[in-house]
């Protein structure tokens, strides 16, 4: 097994912060329409030193196992960050600690990073905004559905 399949292996096999968040300030999702793989991200807010920093961060992925893999490290790297230092992270910083990512798999880690940054732009004033009802749907619910209507579907396009 490569290094990569070993990591990876560890990961899926205890993923933290896994599911939905009920009491999160602040939820993103991402879909890719190729793969058909989506990543949904929740954040929780908290002050510290006058800095808005995460508290937690949890997620769901409805896709492959890299990208549960590097949302799960996402999730536990992402607690303590202000928000500044989270914009500043790439799908590169986040899946760190898988090592690089191999080509195929690279839009993998880019899903995460995308949930993050809408999960980060859909709270933009610094207030915490519950998610809306319709965001609270589950990601199954929301793959079921013919046509995505939140609205928060992004599309990550392989460069
Ligand atoms: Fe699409 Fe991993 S194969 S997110």
């Amino acid at each position: 097994m490569s290094d990569f399949e070993d990591k990876l292996q560890n990961a899926i096999a205890n993923p933290q912060n896994q599911g939905e968040m009920s009491d999160a300030d602040s939820v993103g999702t991402v879909g890719n329409p190729e793969c058909g793989d989506m990543v949904r991200m929740w954040l929780k807010f908290d002050e510290k030193d006058g800095k808005k920093v995460i508290n937690k961060a949890s997620f769901q992925s409805f896709g492959c196992q890299t990208s549960i893999a590097v949302a799960s490290m996402a999730t536990e790297m992402l607690k303590g960050k202000t928000v500044e230092e989270a914009q500043a992270l790439s799908s590169t910083d986040l899946s760190s600690p898988l090592g690089p990512l191999p080509p195929m798999k690279i839009h993998c880690g880019e899903m995460v990073e995308g949930a993050l940054r809408d999960a980060l732009n859909n709270d933009p004033a610094g207030e915490a905004s519950p998610p809306s009802p319709e965001s609270q749907n589950t990601l199954l619910g929301d793959m079921n559905q013919p046509k995505m209507k939140s609205g928060k579907l992004k599309v990550v396009l392989k460069k």
